[in-house]
């Protein structure tokens, strides 16, 4: 029977054969960016709609085209956030975060929402991971930045991506830059989209990002921003090179990436996925050193990046890697008979308690199909109680890995604790040795 409900187009279920690597992926981001010195931040997943109106910038398609709006029922209007650097920034400067820290390092993940076309790696509501740092404008901060994009990708096993890196510039040198692609947009105006025609003025540099073919021709020979860069903005660039050396990350200097948002300034940066012609940005950022003012703070430096979980998944898949499950049950336990089946409830909870994983399944009588159940659940080990068990106060445990087995007093299987059980793991292994 077809289902009668379906999930809104551009969205779906994190079911539960892939959510193992999501949690997987998920810790492996947080960990590593703890080990960069970034604290978790969560904001909420709606705010008022002009926070991204005023940031994110209204010539962009984030703004114009894609932002899921609605009014509340006092009339406010607000937005399902489109990213997640405005409402940090928001919020940094809301709860004052930058008294008395020079840099405030925060890390997020969650999901974000834009009302695009639907296809492969674009969905309507999708799942960002990303760090800010606020505070400093130290080229060091943008080199680090980049490095920990570039090394939760690689940690990861991936390879199959390129780091590309420009210096958008000042909003003093822009004004020149953006001067010059109008002149030379002008030239062009008839053939150009009518997005284009319409943001030409307003803000040319979008022009650059436009993904219709003749405007992409038409902006392949437009002037770069590298020639129009201040001596300050061109010191700053050749430092975030020199430090992204020092580091060993290979980059490379591609003088058209201009994002799409509008808050932008200096450094900007992304990961592309080689293996892919469309959607193949694994992850973007860039510094954005007048955002806190644009949301009504003091003039603070900031810079991030953010990067899709989906279009990570898709570059795991292509490199065929295995990610390691960190989810698989300790012990799984077995009874026989009704006076262990009593017992259990019991029992189990206080290994949980105790901090093991533990499966059971209270419905599968027969010892072949609990057996069976175990071995497809992937846990360590089987724990396997009769009531005859109960009577002797011993009990089998199983080494799934090695098949070795011992009996164990059911008092301490009832003790068994992460140390413990670990050590009786490896008594088992070793019996195999032997
Ligand atoms: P963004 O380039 O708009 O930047 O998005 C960052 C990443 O999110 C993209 O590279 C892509 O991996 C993923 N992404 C974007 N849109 C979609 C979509 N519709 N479906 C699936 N994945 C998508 C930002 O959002 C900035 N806030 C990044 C930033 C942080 N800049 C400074 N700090």
């Amino acid at each position: 029977m077809a289902a009668k409900y379906k999930v809104p187009r551009g969205t779906y279920d994190i079911l539960p054969d892939v959510s193992d690597k999501w949690i997987y992926l998920e810790n492996m981001f947080k960990k590593l960016a703890l080990s960069f010195d970034y604290k978790l931040i969560v904001t909420p997943i709606f705010e008022k709609s002009d926070l991204f109106e005023r940031s994110v910038g209204d010539t962009s398609d984030i703004v114009e085209k894609e932002m899921y709006k609605f009014q509340d029922k006092k009339g406010r209007m607000f937005a399902l956030r489109p990213e997640g650097t405005a409402p940090v920034v928001r919020s940094y400067v809301e709860n004052n975060l930058g008294i008395g820290n020079s840099v405030v390092k925060l890390m997020y993940h969650g999901p974000m929402f834009r009302y695009d076309r639907p296809q492969k790696g674009r969905y309507r509501q999708f799942y960002q991971y990303g760090v800010e740092a606020i505070g400093s404008n130290n080229p060091y901060i943008d080199a680090e930045v980049i490095t920990l994009a570039y090394s939760f990708l690689k940690n990861l096993g991936l390879s199959n991506f390129n780091l590309e890196i420009n210096n958008i510039g000042c909003p003093v040198c822009s004004k020149d830059y953006d001067k010059a692609l109008v002149e030379y947009f002008e030239q062009y105006r008839e053939q150009l989209c009518p997005d284009c025609q319409k943001r030409m003025h307003k803000n040319p540099k979008r022009l650059l990002d436009c993904k219709v073919k003749t405007c992409k021709e038409i902006g392949a020979d437009a002037p770069v921003i590298t020639d129009y860069l201040d001596d300050e903005c061109r010191t700053h660039f050749e430092q975030v090179q020199n430090y992204l050396t020092q580091m060993d990350v290979p980059f490379e200097v591609n003088p058209r990436i201009v994002r799409g948002l509008d808050y932008y300034t200096g450094t900007a940066f992304e990961i592309i996925n080689n293996g892919l012609k469309t959607q193949n940005a694994l992850l973007g950022g860039g510094r954005y050193n007048s955002l806190t003012e644009q949301v009504g703070g003091k003039p603070q430096p900031g810079i991030g990046f953010a990067g899709g979980f989906e279009r990570l998944l898709i570059a795991i898949e292509e490199a065929n890697l295995e990610l390691p499950f960190e989810n698989l049950p300790d012990v799984y336990m077995i009874d026989l008979g009704e006076k262990a089946q009593n017992m259990m409830p019991g029992l189990i909870l206080n290994l949980r308690n105790n901090g093991l994983h533990v499966s059971y399944d209270i419905d599968k009588t027969s010892m072949k199909a609990q057996m069976k159940a175990a071995d497809k659940s992937g846990a360590q080990c089987v724990i396997i109680i009769g009531d005859e068990e109960i009577e002797n106060n011993a009990v089998n445990v199983k080494n799934m890995n090695c098949r070795t087995q011992k009996q164990v007093k059911l008092d301490a299987v009832r003790e068994l604790n992460n140390e413990s059980f670990a050590e009786l793991m490896a008594e088992l292994a070793d019996l195999q040795e032997k």
